[in-house]
């Protein structure tokens, strides 16, 4: 099993300030070696308050993705990307739409709050009211076991459950269960719901005061930018409100209700934190150096943020590559989810042998899915080429091949079946031009096994009769004799093509998962 999955996304509304940082970023960054994560920058969101005028999105975009990576997500440990760069968000919402009732929409109380405190725009739309179904959408997409996020949100991930239950009602397969009364009812199969309901992992949102003492916000006017200039940082600081205390100076206060005692508590070291607050209590120091005082401790956590802010900042075509590797890779998960959601809803694209299908469903195996194994990236890495396919292999064999299916080593990459049947299995990696090499001794086999593994970690498991291969096979055969016949898998669109040296492409998509001929 790989890790336990969480994702995020936060809307590009322009530069973040420490507000952001402490209440959201700072506890990503955290996540990130303990899940696998999915952070995103919600561009259809921005657009449902701010359709109007989109001039600004795609800088927003570039700066807050600066944000995120400066702030130390880290493209080697999480997914990060632009939620418009995987339009399965946008797929899974609308088919979404078509059995969430408005009154679920109507009732979120974000939706009329908003509505109130954005007067100035009209917000009677058929986007802004599908909002939060848009969010419901890209958590679910993701099958994700946490949400983090703070308070302000959990109304959005409490109808991304209900969401989730409707649709696993309307469509997840179901078993037959036999009550105490021996009479059978049909119930939704837990093992194979298609949308499990995630839960908001509640991060911790601490108290941040603007410049001013109210809580900082971009709105106000009143916030320290996490890019703020350390002068600024400083000039800014000398600014903030104490609360209305020490007034004269020679008079104590009391840091815990002052917002400097607040910034102190959260940006200053232990040492820094307890002078200030026994120097404000005993009237020792004055306002102006405690002020001073904390704008270096913020500015001291600002340092490494600002030390990998400016290097990226000077390569934008870096920052756009790892968000484009990042879509990438968050696509080729949706499109999992996706597959199963478009099978279960009617609208699948894959035609598969009929028999081949009631066999799929008796078994509760989607056959023709490929596998995912990102869980397993560093394999990718291995440096000895034949560890590497043996790992896979065996990875094949005990992960992947149904369980009902019994297979008996013969050599080292062929197996038999219970009925005597020769399969040979060959795996590769995903190459740059021309997709999978292979390369094999040409013998007889009933079967073959293709494992191809992608560069999103997806592998892809052909199983392939005789029939389709023998011609050109037996060819070869007297050609090739002892040598290694070198041959290609290639992806086109959404086929997978078989290339053997000299002959027609062969057309192996169908031949995905497909192990009954194993039985
Ligand atoms: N609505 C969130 C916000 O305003 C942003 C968001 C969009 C989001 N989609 C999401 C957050 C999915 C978590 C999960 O901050
Ligand atoms: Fe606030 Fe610091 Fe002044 Fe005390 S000394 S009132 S904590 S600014």
């Amino acid at each position: 099993m790989g890790r336990r999955r969480v994702l995020s996304g936060m809307r590009p509304t322009g530069k973040l300030h420490l507000g952001n940082y402490m209440g959201a970023l700072y506890n990503w960054v955290k996540l990130q070696d303990e899940y696998e994560c999915y952070f995103f920058i919600a561009d259809y969101h921005a657009l449902t308050t701010d359709y109007e005028d989109p001039s600004r999105l795609l800088t927003n975009i570039f700066e807050i993705a600066v944000d995120f990576l400066a702030a130390g997500l880290d493209p080697s440990k999480s997914t990060i990307f632009v939620q418009s760069h995987v339009p399965q968000h946008a797929e899974l919402n609308l088919l979404f739409g078509m059995f969430t009732p408005l009154s679920w929409l109507e009732r979120v109380p974000t939706y009329k709050d908003q509505q109130e405190q954005l007067r100035d725009k009209d917000l009677a739309t058929y986007g802004f009211l599908g909002y939060p179904l848009l969010q419901s959408a890209d958590i679910l997409i993701y099958q994700p076991e946490f949400v983090p996020v703070g308070q302000d949100q959990v109304a959005h991930v409490e109808l991304t459950r209900e969401v989730a239950r409707k649709f696993n009602q309307l469509y997840s397969p179901r078993h037959l269960v036999t009550g105490a009364d021996k009479m059978a009812t049909e119930e939704i199969d837990p093992q194979r719901k298609i949308l499990p309901e995630p839960e908001v992992l509640l991060t911790p949102s601490p108290k941040l005061p603007g410049i001013d003492g109210r809580k900082m916000s971009k709105s106000y006017g009143n916030s320290i930018l996490l890019s703020e200039h350390p002068e600024s940082v400083i000039e800014k600081m000398s600014r903030m409100s104490n609360g209305g205390q020490r007034n004269p100076q020679t008079e104590p206060g009391e840091p815990d209700i002052c917002p400097v005692g607040d910034m102190h508590a959260l940006f200053s070291e232990k040492d820094v934190n307890e002078y200030v607050r026994t120097g404000c209590r005993t009237a020792a120091i004055l306002c102006s150096e405690c002020k001073a005082m904390a704008a270096n401790s913020i500015n001291l956590r600002l340092a490494p943020i600002r030390q990998r802010r400016e290097q990226l900042e000077d390569s934008p075509a870096q920052v756009w590559e790892i968000l484009e590797a990042g879509a990438k890779r968050a696509a080729a998960r949706a499109e999992l989810t996706m597959q199963q959601v478009r099978d279960a809803m009617g609208l699948s694209r894959v035609r598969r042998p009929v028999a081949d299908e009631r066999l799929a469903s008796r078994s509760g195996l989607d056959y023709s899915a490929p596998h995912d194994l990102s869980g397993h990236a560093d394999w990718w890495n291995i440096p000895d080429p034949l560890v590497r396919a043996r790992t896979l292999r065996e990875k094949w064999l005990h992960g992947i091949v149904p369980s009902e299916i019994a297979l008996s080593r013969d050599s080292d990459q062929v197996y038999v079946t219970r009925k005597g049947k020769r399969v040979y299995v060959s795996s590769s990696l995903e190459g740059r031009e021309d997709g999978w090499h292979f390369e094999a001794v040409v013998k007889s086999y009933e079967l073959m096994v293709l494992l191809c593994w992608d560069s999103t970690y997806l592998l892809h498991d052909f199983v392939i009769p005789q029939a389709a291969f023998v011609g050109p096979w037996s060819l070869l055969k007297k050609v090739y004799k002892k040598e290694k016949l070198p041959f290609w898998v290639e992806r086109s669109e959404n086929r997978f093509l078989l290339k053997l040296p000299n002959a027609e492409p062969i057309d192996i998509t169908m031949y995905r998962g497909q192990y009954r001929p194993m039985n």
